[in-house]
């Protein structure tokens, strides 16, 4: 045994100057992979911090543009204008480097009268995509309308309807946005582009956002579109009164009292020739003067009816039936529905009263009538019905219409400017022989005016 430590002995050493050796070797690696690390750590801090920096820019960015492109597009409320710049604002935040040569197809589509969308504004339609007409009764446009939620396409080009827009064949992928007031809606956004997966996430979020901002501002520039149309349209019925009540002097009044003019002067000559005819036709000259002034009094009443003010529309249609009756010796029976009175509004009954004066008039110069009926009453939820009949000699109602621009009549297109005023719809019924109907269907609400504008009379 201690032979063998003797012969181990030198090499012991060695072995103890080995292992520091790679103790201190060790260590070493140790400390430079720590370091190492370190850096590393450091390094991706940093990236991270940068990344960091970069997504705030790009958020803030973002947000100046969606703020600057919604104040866009409040920014007026010309319609075309707005309906332009929901087109434009699309088109910039879905090309931030304002590539003007994106392949975006887009288009306004707004509901007419008769329930056909038609183009508003558009980007890249043909000529004929631009006069297109859509029912919206099939395919994404019936879906987008039905469900009032935004619809995405595949393949726009195979679509039922939109396949008629000669613009949507180059495209393979599109996202439609119903445009609602309330349950309304009223038309449809169109956005459209030739990559199958153009509509990535971020942009379908930059889309919606507009779409809600292009709803608001579309509707608001609409109702101040209508506001203005309605003021042109009052001046315009005041207009054609004016103009009325002229000929009407001219026709009336101002013909009897040349008439009367005449016969003084004759009556001047017959004085010492015929003293009992020139009473005679003085007692002619009296009637006609007597009758002059209730036919001025008539054309006063039915200007300013004031007993429409004080006692409303149901004493007010009495009172021309009476006047009618006395002056001209014609039978006008009326039958109005006080409750039906009481839904009007005063706008309402001041046109149901200017309406049906028309209409009896019509009835008392055209018809030859025995009778006359004018009758009010309710006849649906939230609808009301005027209605004027006689019993006289009826007309052609085709040949006038047809002439209508040459007669230099208005009576029949005051009658339907004013009905438009209040949401109403004129309906006119006749035949020779056969007597007339006018009928006047009144909305009481916005609903009804809805279904009327459908056409979904009584
Ligand atoms: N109830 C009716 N019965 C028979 N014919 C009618 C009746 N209502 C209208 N008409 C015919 O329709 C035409 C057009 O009517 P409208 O009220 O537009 O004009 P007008 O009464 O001739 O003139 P204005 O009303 O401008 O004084 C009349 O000229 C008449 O031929
Ligand atoms: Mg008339």
């Amino acid at each position: 045994m201690a032979t063998l430590s003797a012969a181990l002995a030198p090499y012991l050493l060695w072995l103890a100057a080995a292992f520091a050796a790679l103790l201190g070797f060790l260590l070493g690696w140790e400390a430079r992979a720590w370091a190492l690390g370190k850096r590393q750590r450091q390094k991706t801090q940093r990236f991270r911090r940068a990344a960091l920096k970069q997504c705030r820019a790009e958020y803030q960015q973002r947000l100046a543009l969606l703020d600057d492109l919604s104040q866009t597009l409040t920014a007026t409320l010309n319609y075309q204008r707005v309906l332009d710049l929901a087109l434009d604002v699309a088109m910039r935040a879905l090309s931030p480097q304002n590539d003007a040569a994106i392949p975006l197809v887009c288009a306004v589509l707004l509901f007419d009268d008769r329930g056909i969308l038609r183009v508003g504004s558009a980007r890249r339609f043909t000529p004929a995509d631009m006069r297109l007409g859509l029912e919206a009764t099939r395919g994404a446009l019936a879906r987008t309308v039905e469900q009032r939620t935004p619809v995405h396409v595949h393949e726009p080009s195979r679509d039922a309807e939109l396949r008629q827009i000669i613009a949507l064949h180059a495209t393979r992928s599109a996202r439609l946005y119903p445009l609602t007031t309330g349950l309304d809606v009223y038309g449809v956004l169109l956005y459209a582009h030739p990559e199958p997966d153009f509509f990535t996430p971020e942009r379908v979020e930059l889309l919606d956002f507009l779409g809600k901002q292009a709803t608001t501002a579309i509707q608001n520039a609409r109702l101040y579109h209508d506001l203005e149309r309605e003021k042109q349209r009052l001046a315009e019925v005041e207009e054609e009164a004016r103009k009325k009540l002229a000929r009407d002097l001219h026709d009336g009044p101002t013909q009897t009292i040349a008439a009367i003019a005449m016969r003084a002067d004759f009556v001047h000559r017959l004085l010492e020739k015929d003293p009992k005819a020139a009473a005679d036709e003085i007692a002619k000259i009296e009637d006609l003067a007597r009758h002059t002034t209730k036919e001025i009094r008539h054309l006063l009443f039915t200007l300013r009816p004031l007993v429409l003010e004080t006692d409303g529309l149901g004493a007010a249609l009495q009172a021309m039936a009476n006047k009618v009756n006395q002056i001209y010796n014609q039978n006008v029976l009326v039958e109005a529905d006080p409750q039906a009175v009481e839904k009007l509004d005063s706008t309402q009954q001041t046109t149901v009263f200017a309406i049906a004066e028309e209409a009896v008039n019509n009835a008392r110069k055209h018809a030859n009538a025995a009778h006359i009926w004018v009758r009010l009453k309710l006849v649906r939820p939230q609808i009301a019905l005027l209605e004027i009949e006689d019993d006289g000699v009826g007309f052609d109602l085709g040949s006038v219409s047809t002439n209508y621009e040459y007669r230099g009549s208005l009576g029949m297109l005051n009658m339907r400017e004013r009905a438009e005023i209040i949401d109403g719809h004129v309906e006119i019924h006749t035949a020779r022989g056969k007597g007339t109907t006018i009928r006047l269907w009144i909305p009481l609400s916005p609903e009804a005016a809805e279904r009327l504008r459908r056409g979904e009379l009584g």
